[in-house]
């Protein structure tokens, strides 16, 4: 058996509670969204809320370099599955499937099929990098492209070739074999999953924009969240095939993901310590995000408040190797934390706590940070090991601005602190060690 084969049986032979299957431009990134604040809170909530037994997939157009590129500018989580190359490559653990390789392979006839294409004009090659083993693409662009459409297709047809023809965001054309799309990418997963631990027990849940993405809404038994800012070709097909199942969103990209979750509500096993533990170091981290881009007002009280997560007994190992007892961390934090990602010395000035802070932190700037991997496990009643990556990005006016994103593997000790069934639940912080990583990615 292949070592491809083996990582896909891990992945997908695990129960889960729910699937997230997402497009990624357009869908979870909003690219009109400078400081991708709507993209944060999908991550927070995913973290919190369904990261600990469902599944996250991406289903995207991108070839994985331009999927890589992508991630490496906005804030993307990293996910279980990513499906590049509009269905025709699956990669659990950035190791290709070859199974579904071989499947495509079947009656694929790329040279044709190139041959073909080749002789309408209007088509122009995209980039080296978007050209796959089982997908060709094009550019089209003109005011009306159906009719190139619609000849391509009957080309394909007359010359006996089995394969789809593609049009998305009313510009971008793919020739796949017929035996891919997003949606037979996702119903191939779906049937392993079946064979092995079953479905996603409360569901599964596709979301999208554009063209590419209409196979995944016609996946069966699948709850689809259509985003505002979609294309025509989506929409009309949703027009077309509306159900209770189907969720037109009145936010554009991860914003009307959000919308979507809490419009179908999938079932959640209450709010267990788990979504309560995650919940209390996602929104932690939230708040040190707005101190740190004086964001949040100055205020001593406030600080302090939060320092009440530390316990008497916390110490700090920071990347630069400097170790700080409770006392020393609270007066470093203080002194050297606020407004110091907010883009300028004046902003973190403006901000003063008389004026009642704030700075110009948005016009200039964000920092913005979030937590990926986080795995956690429990090292005896009531105290928790929790590793994640903490994540720090710049942006500035609304741009990724080429600064390199700092990635830290972070290993925290918590202490619970109230039984949850008590009512409020809190954790105090122990230890926390941070790792500075070179190359993030898995
Ligand atoms: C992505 C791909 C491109 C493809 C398009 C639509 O933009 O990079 O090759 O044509 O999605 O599927
Ligand atoms: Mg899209």
């Amino acid at each position: 058996m292949s070592k491809a084969a083996t990582a896909d049986q891990a992945v997908l032979a695990k129960t889960h509670r729910f699937m997230l299957v997402s497009d990624l431009d357009w869908t979870m990134v909003d690219h009109n969204d400078g400081t991708h604040d709507k993209l944060l809170a999908f991550n927070r909530l995913w973290l919190s809320e369904f990261a600990a037994d469902s599944l996250l997939v991406f289903s995207t157009g991108r070839s994985p370099e331009l999927f890589h590129e992508l991630a490496g500018e906005v804030p993307l989580l990293t996910p279980d599955i990513l499906v590049c190359s509009v269905g025709t490559e699956i990669l659990i653990n950035g190791t290709p499937d070859g199974e579904w390789e071989a499947y495509l392979n079947q009656g694929w006839d790329r040279a044709r099929a190139c041959a073909i294409a080749a002789e309408l004009p209007d088509l122009v090659l995209q980039q080296d990098s978007e050209q796959r083993a089982h997908k060709i693409s094009y550019k089209l662009s003109m005011p009306d492209p159906e009719p190139v459409v619609a000849a391509l297709r009957s080309q394909l047809e007359a010359a006996g070739l089995d394969t789809s023809v593609i049009f998305s965001a009313g510009v971008d054309l793919d020739i796949l074999p017929s035996r891919a799309s997003k949606g037979k990418a996702l119903s191939f997963l779906l049937k392993q999953m079946e064979s092995k631990a079953g479905r996603p027990e409360v569901g599964v849940m596709v979301c999208g924009d554009s063209g590419n993405d209409i196979e995944l809404f016609a996946v069966p038994g699948v709850h689809g969240c259509m985003v505002a800012n979609a294309h025509s070709e989506l929409s009309n097909w949703c027009e077309a095939h509306g159900s209770d199942q189907l969720f037109r969103a009145t936010k554009d990209g991860p914003g009307g993901i959000v919308e979507a979750l809490h419009h179908f509500s999938f079932p959640n096993p209450a709010k267990s310590d788990t979504v309560q533990r995650r919940l209390a170091l996602t929104s932690n981290l939230a708040w040190y995000e707005d101190w740190c881009n004086a964001s949040v007002p100055k205020d001593a009280d406030a600080c302090s408040r939060q320092m009440q997560f530390l316990d008497p007994s916390f110490e700090y190992v920071h990347p630069s190797g400097t170790i700080m007892n409770r006392a020393a961390f609270v007066d470093w934090f203080a002194t050297q934390g606020y407004g110091c990602h907010s883009g300028s010395a004046a902003a973190a000035a403006a901000a003063d706590p008389t004026t009642g802070g704030g700075g110009d932190a948005a016009s200039s700037g964000r920092h913005c940070m979030w937590l990926d991997r986080y795995s956690e496990r429990q090292l005896a009643p009531g105290v928790w090991l929790a590793r994640y990556l903490e994540q720090h990005q710049p942006f500035a006016a609304g741009k990724h601005t080429g600064e390199k994103r700092v990635s830290r593997w972070a290993s925290v000790i918590l202490l619970q602190q109230t039984k949850p069934e008590a009512g409020a639940y809190r954790v105090a912080y122990i230890h926390e060690s941070l790792v500075p990583v070179e190359q993030a990615r898995a």
